[in-house]
């Protein structure tokens, strides 16, 4: 770690280390998530900068449909931590929880007589989400900037019932994603990504070849090789006979044996974000969604004077 508390290279191949034209860049291009937080707190000025950097951000019409619920209180964050199974969540002295919030704009509408059906459009709900997640990221390369560390959470959402109780969120709030903010105990260590080359199209769309595909994912997971074992293999099976059937599931086994082990694309769906497990619960995420107050998947019915 540098002098400001900053990711150090660690991680990173000698290649890829850069001169950058400024600290900015410098930021942008070695962030990673922290996962290890000190004991220290944040001072309050320094929070307060990093939010106020936040409410800055980009957001469609100038409308900022969102809030931020800060959480420092530690039973709070600890109650999190285990909800989510993630203990760095209780370790990071503050918490912030990114919602959509047309809450407050409905408000303002009926003071202002003015109409209002943002909640039933799907429009409106795609714009916010955006502008939440906007807010979001400026907020961590702001705490960057400042020598902080932050991690996202997304596995909040199995437990958008449980939240929504937590933080007494009136109808039309909805919570996006959780950011644990702290100093870093340890330097956290900088990700490989696919690069420009694979990520940017030049005018329109260009495929890779199946090769070359491999390959810059070769590069992207070059530890992936997962051990073979009687419950992985099992695993994978049930996952591919339920999602693409036996014949699938035969192919799959058998380039896991040719390699003599389990591929990083094989560990990410059918051990990890499980292929047959996680359209499961679209339906009910629907009903949840319906009641956080957002009904733009049902056809909207405007009032109509008798
Ligand atoms: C929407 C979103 C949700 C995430 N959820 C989690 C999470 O629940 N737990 C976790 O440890 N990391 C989570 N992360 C962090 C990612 O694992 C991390 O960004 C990714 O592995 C790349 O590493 P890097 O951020 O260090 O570049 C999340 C990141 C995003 C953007």
């Amino acid at each position: 770690m540098d002098n400001k508390g900053m990711p150090s290279h660690h991680g990173v191949k000698e290649d890829r280390i850069k001169q950058y034209p400024n600290e900015t860049m410098r930021i942008l291009n070695e962030r990673a998530s922290c996962r290890q937080f000190s004991d220290r707190s944040i001072e309050p000025e320094t929070l307060e900068q990093i939010l106020e950097a936040g409410v800055h951000s980009p957001t469609g019409g100038n409308l900022q449909p969102y809030s931020i619920i800060k959480i420092e209180n530690a039973e709070k964050r600890q109650k999190l931590a285990d909800m989510c199974g993630q203990k760095f969540i209780g370790d990071a002295p503050v918490n912030l929880l990114f919602c959509i919030d047309w809450h407050r704009l409905r408000r303002w509408s009926e003071i202002e007589k003015a109409p209002f059906s943002a909640m039933c459009s799907f429009r409106h709900f795609w714009i916010s989400f955006q502008d939440t997640i906007i807010c979001a990221q400026n907020i961590c390369t702001a705490a960057d900037a400042l020598g902080l560390g932050s991690v996202y959470i997304g596995t909040i959402m199995e437990f958008f019932k449980e939240i929504k109780d937590m933080f007494r969120f009136p109808k039309g709030v909805f919570p996006v994603v959780l950011l644990c903010l702290g100093y870093a105990k340890t330097s956290p260590f900088v990700r490989r990504k696919l690069g420009v080359r694979t990520v940017v199209h030049s005018e329109e769309y260009h495929e890779l070849s199946d090769s070359d595909l491999t390959s810059v994912f070769n590069e992207k997971y070059p530890n992936i090789r997962i051990e073979i074992t009687d419950k992985r293999l099992a695993r994978i099976e049930e996952v591919c006979n339920i999602v693409h059937g036996h014949a699938f599931s035969k192919e799959c086994l058998n380039r896991i044996q040719e390699n003599g082990y389990i591929n990083a694309a094989q560990r990410y769906f059918g051990l990890h974000y499980c292929a047959d497990v996680m359209p499961e619960g679209n339906d009910d995420f629907l009903k949840i969604m319906e009641e956080y107050g957002f009904h733009w998947f049902k056809k909207y019915r405007p009032h109509k004077e008798e």
